[in-house]
């Protein structure tokens, strides 16, 4: 039996937080222990450079990234763990895929009409202003990532499953022209996995700045979570759990058994101070000893970078040999020997 491919990216632009721990990381570590599967996992830099034109912070997550998926177990004897800009044939198969690629249908994607419309409802002249070529093109590069690796199944967030469908669009194209080289990739959407809300009851999101990190050092953690927005019920009123954040997030981490009791305290009239310490303790417990082990990691960047060339290794002995294939279908090479 051939084993399944999965394969996704992290952007390299913020630093790992509780919902990104319950939402991605920890399924992907625990799908990286799977030996029926064969996991990709790399730190999209190219990616970030999307979005973000600060170097430093771009360096920055991108060793907090890496760091955070090695503290959490992240079992690199059968995920292939890597650094999407040390796979520069990931560059040059997005050439190729872009020139295979419609604009129309880049038009129609969901983070560009996004931009526009934003441009118009603020009265702007030029719908464009403000779209890189980067922004505009990113499910190219995108594809490229997936398509590299033949990737079956790619676990993402639902605002990520248009671009799988762009990957199969771009795949189907390119195979009808130069001959099946590659795999029609398919989202994964995990739907039991959690989404957490953040400090003020939103989605917990970098882009509405309301996150808790996942490797918060203790006493920050207390402080954040103390800051966790509630409603102004007194201790004694019975309370709605499903409505209540400090409860969303407890219940990503406990036991059934655990969250069945925590209930029963909410219509208890447990008082917002108490389930706050509770939520601290749990979470704090339940993260210490991989935040002592991140600690460690971050003192020893060495030991980070030599993990991430190992993988990227890994990657090259199949990107190598497979660009080489398609420089060939496309009539790229050698005019003799
Ligand atoms: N665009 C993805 C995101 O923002 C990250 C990503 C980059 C990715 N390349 C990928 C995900 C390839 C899956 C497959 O979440």
């Amino acid at each position: 039996m051939t084993k399944a491919t999965i394969l996704t990216g992290i952007t390299t632009t913020g630093t790992p937080h509780l919902g990104n721990y319950v939402g991605a990381i920890r399924p992907a570590i625990a799908a990286s222990k799977d030996p029926n599967v064969s996991p990709f996992y790399f730190l999209a830099d190219y990616h970030a450079l999307i979005k973000c034109h600060e170097p430093e912070r771009v360096r920055q997550s991108s060793l907090e990234i890496a760091a955070t998926w090695l503290a959490l177990g992240l079992d690199t004897s059968n995920a292939v763990f890597y650094r999407q800009s040390d796979v520069p044939e990931i560059m040059e198969l997005t050439w190729m895929l872009t020139c295979v690629t419609a604009k129309g249908l880049m038009n129609r994607a969901h983070a560009y009409k996004a931009a526009v419309a934003e441009n118009e409802e603020g009265g702007e002249k030029d719908p464009d202003k403000g779209v890189t070529m980067g922004l505009f093109s990113y499910p190219i590069l995108m594809a490229a990532d997936i398509l590299m690796f033949n990737a079956h199944k790619v676990p993402v967030g639902k605002d990520q499953i248009q671009h799988i469908e762009m990957a199969r669009d771009i795949a189907g194209r390119f195979n009808h022209l130069y001959g099946e080289h590659f795999v029609l990739p398919e989202a994964v959407i995990d739907d039991n996995a959690a989404t957490l809300a953040g400090l003020d009851g939103r989605k917990m999101s970098k882009s509405y700045n309301n996150t808790i990190p996942l490797f918060e050092p203790e006493k920050k953690l207390r402080k954040l979570i103390n800051k966790i927005k509630t409603n102004s019920q007194e201790p004694g009123e019975p309370k709605d759990p499903e409505t209540c954040t400090l409860f969303s997030i407890y219940r990503a981490f406990a036991t059934p058994s655990e969250v069945a009791q925590i209930r029963q305290r909410y219509a208890d009239g447990i008082g917002w101070g108490e389930m706050k310490q509770i939520l601290f303790e749990y979470i704090n417990q339940q993260v210490a000893p991989a935040r002592d082990r991140y600690e460690a990691l971050m003192q020893a960047p060495e030991h980070i970078e030599q993990q991430l060339r190992e993988g990227a290794e890994k990657a090259r002995e199949i990107s190598v040999p497979f660009i080489k294939e398609l420089r060939q279908a496309v009539g790229i090479s050698r005019i003799s020997a």
